[in-house]
């Protein structure tokens, strides 16, 4: 399987938005991950459009939106005009899951269903037809830099089974607390797509963290 690792922009330093996205993309990066919030539904205030709309101009990697915001689906014509790949928000913050997501799909962009710490894998039961991509939330999202939570692991798991059992070929991403201490964890647990803020944009050499976190699934993840 096929492994991804998407560097977390929230942990960029935007001052230098081209020297870090260019950094990363040196050493391998797959997508650009960007975290939308809205200081809603998490505690913390990011970044929209404007952001995205430079980094379409600055980079050719796919763009892995991860809206942390109430009502998501006010967004989904706008970013697929801005040239997002996935699309991904939580069900919590809307009503028609179903709908959006396959709204989502319609529009050419992956759809994908991010599970916070305390929300079951029951949500993504009624839909898995519809997602092209689960994102399991190892920390509770707003903030970069949290540690990564134990229970993930069994959750990534379970995910995975639930994924395998429905024949989806759904990414399975995982994002908050990824370091090259838990990264071989996720991986093992059953994860092909990695988040990572601080251990990449936290590191003086991007390009040669974004190698180091591949490199560590294949040493201290057997699967
Ligand atoms: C947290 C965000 C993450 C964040 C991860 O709410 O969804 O994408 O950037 O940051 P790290 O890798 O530092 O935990
Ligand atoms: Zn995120």
């Amino acid at each position: 399987m096929s492994i991804r690792i998407a560097p977390s922009i929230l942990s960029a330093d935007l001052g230098r938005l081209s020297e870090q996205v260019e950094s990363a993309a040196a050493g391998g990066a797959d997508w650009l991950h960007v975290d939308v919030m809205d200081g809603h539904f998490v505690p913390n205030l990011t970044f929209g459009t404007p952001l995205i709309r430079a980094l379409r101009r600055i980079s050719d990697l796919p763009i892995d939106v991860h809206l942390m915001v109430e009502r998501p689906e006010h967004y989904i014509e706008e970013y697929a005009e801005l040239g997002v790949s996935v699309f991904t928000f939580h069900p919590e913050a809307t009503v028609h899951v179903q709908r959006h997501l396959a709204r989502v799909r319609e529009l050419g962009m992956l759809a994908g269903l991010a599970l916070n710490p305390g929300t079951p894998v029951a949500h993504l039961e009624e839909v898995v037809g519809d997602v092209g991509l689960v994102l399991v939330m190892s920390v509770n999202p707003g903030f970069g830099g949290q540690n990564y939570l134990p229970a993930s692991t069994d959750k990534i798991a379970r995910v995975r089974r639930l994924l395998d059992a429905r024949q989806s070929a759904a990414a399975l991403e995982v994002d908050g607390g990824i370091t090259m201490a838990t990264i071989g964890k996720a991986y093992a647990a059953g994860a092909d797509t990695f988040v990572a803020g601080t251990a990449v944009f936290g590191e003086p050499d991007a390009a040669g963290a974004v190698k180091a976190l591949r490199a560590a699934c294949s040493v201290r993840g057997k699967r």
